[in-house]
């Protein structure tokens, strides 16, 4: 081929020159020489209209050629450079995941994190999912709509943080148990309803076994033929899973609450020897919760008709399961932040409980 202009040779440089860029930095060095304002290609495009018209479209085509394959050289090696930066970049920072997120971390997972996570995986395992309700309720989801009435004496048991009044009379509350989650669940979720609330709950009350902020979690199952051996078979399966051994003996005490009829409260066998509680041993009961079949008047303030739906609730301390599991002997120390209690009875940040994996792992 003929090569009017000693183009070829122009190009055979570039060529190499762009070959042997070892950086973004000489690339664009190269790019400047060839294409830039006073680059050498460019020079001669603006030379062309010296050029006779005959000349001239031959020339002119010859150029904007080279200027076109010089350009797409320069960008395929930009992203070859780029390309071998990243990987060398990926090269050296490679990290390893599985390491503590910060090895001079004093910290671990709160017990009552750890055993939060454990209740979510048992129940998840068993077909509920988690819902959740506000910290700061109104008089009805913590009280009426749970056939707690405004005189009824459950109310004084509740110890109740209340909030300044409002114009129209009304106070909102700091929930007292994770009950209300069960109307906001009928309120929001269509049937059948599965579902565990775990959360926050506050009352006016504070020693030895109480603090004003502890934690519970909910359950609440809603459909059309759910009953009470469901709901038995529901707590045993629980607490074998949680107390990882399936030799938890279970009683069921008739009791009262106002949200349920009828209502059980529910103890597990333990021992006391050497005044360490052991769960699953020996002729002691402990109470671990409170539970029932849901009162008609708490599914119709669930906006359900309860001649048609039916089911069962319980709510259950986690902090008590904390304690009980992990042989935690005082509660007020969950809240203390003391770093040395927190070594002693915390979780390492990776260890998250599965069922395949071992929940206390
Ligand atoms: N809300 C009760 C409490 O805080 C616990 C409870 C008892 C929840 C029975 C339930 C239930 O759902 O059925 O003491």
């Amino acid at each position: 081929m003929s090569d009017p202009g000693g183009l070829k040779e122009l190009q055979q440089g570039f060529e190499a020159a762009i070959a042997a860029a070892d950086s973004e930095a000489a690339l664009e060095e190269v790019r400047v020489r060839a294409l830039g304002k006073k680059g050498e290609i460019s020079q001669l495009m603006k030379g062309l209209g010296k050029l006779p018209p005959e000349e001239r479209k031959a020339r002119g085509a010859a150029l904007n050629r080279l200027k076109g394959e010089i350009g797409a050289l320069l960008g395929r090696r930009k992203q070859e450079l780029r390309d071998a930066a990243l990987e060398e970049r990926l090269k050296t920072e490679r990290v390893d995941v599985t390491l503590p997120a910060r090895p001079e971390a004093q910290g671990a997972i709160h017990p009552v994190s750890h055993v939060w996570e454990e209740v979510v995986e048992i129940f998840a395992d068993l077909g509920f999912s988690v819902a959740e309700g506000p910290h700061i309720e109104t008089d009805w989801y913590n009280f009426e709509a749970l056939n707690i009435p405004p005189e009824h004496p459950a109310r004084q048991e509740h110890d109740t943080f209340y909030f300044h009044k409002r114009e129209d009379g009304s106070r909102r509350v700091l929930r007292t148990h994770t009950s209300p989650v069960q109307i906001r669940a009928m309120e929001t979720r269509p049937l059948p309803i599965r579902v565990i609330a775990p959360g926050r709950t506050f009352r006016c009350d504070s020693d030895q076994t109480h603090t004003p902020m502890f934690h519970q979690v909910e359950a609440l199952v809603l459909d059309e033929s759910t009953h009470m051996g469901h709901l038995k078979w529901t707590l045993e399966e629980f607490c074998k899973a949680f107390f990882e051994t399936d030799n938890v003996k279970m009683r069921f005490r008739a009791s009262h609450f106002p949200f349920t009829e009828p209502s059980m409260e529910v103890d597990i066998n333990c021992s006391w020897q050497g005044g360490q509680v052991k769960v699953g041993e020996g002729d002691d009961w402990l109470e671990i919760l409170g539970s029932g079949m849901v009162h008609p008047n708490v599914i119709r303030a669930g906006g359900h008709d309860p001649d048609k739906v039916q089911g069962f609730a319980f709510g259950i301390g986690i902090d008590r399961l904390a304690m009980l599991k992990y042989g935690i002997p005082d509660l007020r120390a969950f809240f203390e932040s003391d770093l040395r209690w927190l070594r002693h009875y915390g979780f390492r940040a990776l260890d998250v409980p599965t069922l395949a994996g071992g929940l206390s792992a």
